[in-house]
């Protein structure tokens, strides 16, 4: 903490959501608090490597390093990073982009091969980070240190989304999947990523807010109201918020039987128990920090709310489709607002951002009945950053 910072305590949040006071607006305006957040929450928890730009590779990132020996330069968190997949063995690692000699990048784009060699020194690795050789080190005394070697991290692919931890001591990804995994049973693994233009935006407000907001059925009612908005497209009532320790399921019925999944593509819990021929409009996943899944009847569209380091004010926001169904992915602003919900989010979020840096209201408070996945945010992030 920096001298004269406020003391940590305004930044814990209760675990009753009744009582909870938000995590406070410092929090989303202070780029100390970001830097905080990258080396705790970030650093610790799984995340979506972001799909390289279209038109570098139209490829997906999975199916581009699908081949033996294949490495990708990524960035994550703003730091530089490159995937491999192993030679020797099947395995993806996430590696730091950096030179274990003299910090130069190891990866300047895609390659493949069982070693690459640095282009500053020709410091040689293989594919699983370890160092091979070097001109001029040859028999240098108590060589190669371990820092020698490139730290592996995990990564994995998961349904065609490359995933990856910076700290080995993130939650096994089994473990953090698995309740996704469980609604998607009878999910067809058939989908096509459909790139376009505009995938990547910076946008106005912390990364928070846009967590938050994905995560907050109160907003609805009154940001996407009706008529015209979200709010006629859905059966409000029927809104249900499950939360698991690290990820939460917000699930409606359609207002319109039309705008919702073929009941055989979901598990029998989804079923309209009222026999009124109900269907689910959409299955929105979040899964912690800052991932947004969400499944449609025409297929996935992943959000990603990634910081921008030293700019906590700004959200650098992807945004990618994966299609199951390209006629029902053709009427999704139709059926399902999407270019309208993202525009009117964009907007009030923008406000929101105004308002943090106003200096008033320092700490809100959560509507019990309609602001638990808020508090699971508000709740999880002010316990990991403080644990550290
Ligand atoms: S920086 Fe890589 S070999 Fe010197
Ligand atoms: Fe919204």
């Amino acid at each position: 903490m920096s001298e004269g910072a406020p003391p940590d305590t305004d930044a814990q949040v209760a675990d009753d959501v009744a009582t909870a006071e938000t995590l406070p607006a410092r929090t989303f305006t202070e780029r100390r608090w970001l830097e905080r957040e990258l080396g705790s929450v970030f650093a610790r928890s799984w995340q979506l490597v972001p799909e390289r730009a279209a038109d570098d590779d139209p490829r997906p990132l999975a199916e581009q390093l699908a081949a033996r020996g294949a490495r990708v330069p990524v960035t994550l968190g703003g730091r530089p990073l490159y995937l491999q997949r192993g030679w020797d063995d099947d395995q993806l690692r996430l590696f730091p982009n950096t030179c274990t000699h003299a910090w130069y990048p190891l990866v300047l784009g895609p390659s493949r091969g069982p070693t690459l060699v640095c282009g500053q020194h020709g410091r040689r690795f293989d594919c699983a980070g370890r160092f091979v050789s070097q001109p001029g080190f040859q028999g240098a005394p108590a060589f190669p240190r371990d820092c020698d070697h490139l730290r592996a991290m995990p990564a994995a692919v998961w349904r065609q989304l490359v995933l990856a931890a910076l700290d080995p001591a993130a939650p096994p990804l089994a473990d953090v999947l698995a309740p996704i995994d469980a609604s998607l049973v009878h999910f067809p693994d058939t989908l096509i990523r459909v790139a376009s233009g505009g995938e990547v935006r910076d946008v106005a407000g912390n990364w928070k807010q846009h967590a938050w907001n994905f995560l907050d059925p109160f907003h609805i009612a009154f940001v996407h109201r009706a008529p015209g908005g979200l709010a006629d497209a859905v059966d409000l009532a029927t809104y249900t918020t499950e939360l698991f320790e690290h990820a939460v399921l917000q699930w409606v019925y359609a207002r319109d039987p039309a705008d919702g999944f073929d009941p055989a593509m979901l598990p029998e819990r989804f079923a309209d128990r009222q026999g009124r021929g109900r269907r689910v409009f959409a299955l929105w996943w979040f899964l912690y920090p800052n991932l947004a899944l969400n499944f449609y009847p025409w297929g996935l569209s992943v959000n990603v709310y990634q910081p921008l380091p030293d700019r906590p004010d700004m959200t650098r926001f992807g945004w990618y489709h994966w299609v199951l169904d390209p006629t029902r992915h053709a009427e999704r602003d139709r059926r399902w607002l999407s270019a309208q919900v993202d525009a009117e989010d964009v907007d009030a979020l923008a406000q929101v951002s105004r308002g943090l840096r106003s200096g008033f209201a320092p700490r809100g408070r959560f509507a019990p009945g309609d602001e638990q996945a808020a508090h699971w945010l508000h709740r999880k992030v002010s316990r990991d950053v403080l644990a550290t």
